[in-house]
């Protein structure tokens, strides 16, 4: 199934969402503007407002609220994934050049700064307090995650554990906000409001280890590979082939790891080993676990056209290509 075919049921929402993001990016700065045209080309999946806009839907009526917490999360997806691309110093992203390749780091950070506060300054002029406190916390998470993670890629010592913190923090947590904020927007209750959370905080797990995943591949996914072995950013795959390799294979993998400066070689030494020693596959079990979670949690929602789309889109997200 494919992703347009999930976001059917709200597909005129989703136009509408499209609108008041892109009313929301203008400025009045001609370079900003111009960067505004240029990532408003490549507007990747839209995950976060069709999540929102699903979840609404799922647990009631699409309010202006709703759209609202659609633009809300994707200004501040679009705007970490411009610092990310810094932090990683990533070339491309969505197929194309990234804004730091293009136009360089000190660009790049402020206009990620200039989307965050976009963001946030639509939800204090709608008034929707609640909403801006659910996706603040949400970024102030993604930002510890992301340090946690520079922290753990010094020391090279990260454990299971501390990577489902880490992948929690920086992306489990927006996408959990993503249901929250929906289910929020139409004044569901208490008891529905967490069970959407749990319901984005396991679809979030499981989207994030794919994306670990894709970095271990051969196929073209819009954004470069091997880059997470190269940045010393070990992965789910990397930590349990670490653990299942004698003493031996995982001092001279380490130290590869350890290189600041890796050759293609070196990389495709250590994502050769990452396979030898199941890494792959056991990341795939991971992954599944946490998609047949979240699916779990849905079964208490009332059955409807909104509630499928969220299974499917659950589906997609092990499935996916990009
Ligand atoms: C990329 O998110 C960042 C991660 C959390 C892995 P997406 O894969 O949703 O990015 P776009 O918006 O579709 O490009
Ligand atoms: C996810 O981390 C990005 C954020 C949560 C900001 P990654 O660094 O793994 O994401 P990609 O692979 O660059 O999209
Ligand atoms: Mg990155
Ligand atoms: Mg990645």
């Amino acid at each position: 199934m494919t992703l347009k075919d999930i976001q059917q049921p709200v597909s005129a929402e989703l136009d509408e969402f499209r609108t008041y993001f892109r009313s929301a990016m203008r400025s009045d700065v001609r370079i900003l503007n111009l960067i505004v045209r240029y990532l408003l080309r490549k507007k990747g999946k839209q995950l976060r407002p069709t999540l929102v806009l699903l979840s609404a839907h799922a647990c009631g009526e699409v309010t202006g609220a709703t759209y609202q917490g659609a633009a809300l999360v994707e200004l501040l997806h679009t705007a970490t994934l411009v610092h990310d691309d810094v932090v990683d110093d990533a070339d491309r992203r969505r197929g194309v050049f990234s804004i730091n390749a293009l136009w360089k780091n000190k660009i790049a950070v402020l206009m990620g700064d200039f989307l965050l506060s976009r963001g946030l300054l639509l939800a204090l002029d709608a008034r929707e307090y609640d909403l801006l406190h659910v996706v603040s916390d949400a970024v102030r998470r993604m930002s510890e995650g992301e340090l946690l993670q520079i922290e753990k890629s010094r020391k090279l010592d990260i454990d299971e554990e501390t990577y489902f913190r880490i992948i929690s923090d920086k992306t489990a947590s927006l996408l959990s906000a993503c249901t929250r904020c929906g289910a929020v927007s139409v004044r569901a209750d208490g008891e529905t409001v967490e069970l959407m959370s749990r319901f984005g905080e396991q679809l979030g797990l499981a989207f994030q280890i794919r994306d670990d995943l894709f970095d271990f591949g051969q196929t073209d996914v819009g954004k470069p590979l091997g880059i997470d072995i190269r940045e010393k950013k070990m992965t789910l795959p990397l930590i349990h082939a670490l653990r299942e390799a004698p003493s031996r294979e995982r001092r001279r993998i380490l130290a590869l790891v350890g290189k600041s400066e890796k050759s293609n070689g070196d990389v495709a030494q250590v994502a050769a080993f990452v396979k030898q020693y199941g890494g792959l596959d056991y990341a795939r079990g991971r992954m599944i676990h946490h998609a047949d979670a979240a699916r779990g949690e849905l079964t208490a929602l009332p059955p409807g056209d909104a509630r499928t789309a969220l299974d499917n889109l659950v589906q997609f997200t092990v499935s996916r290509r990009r």
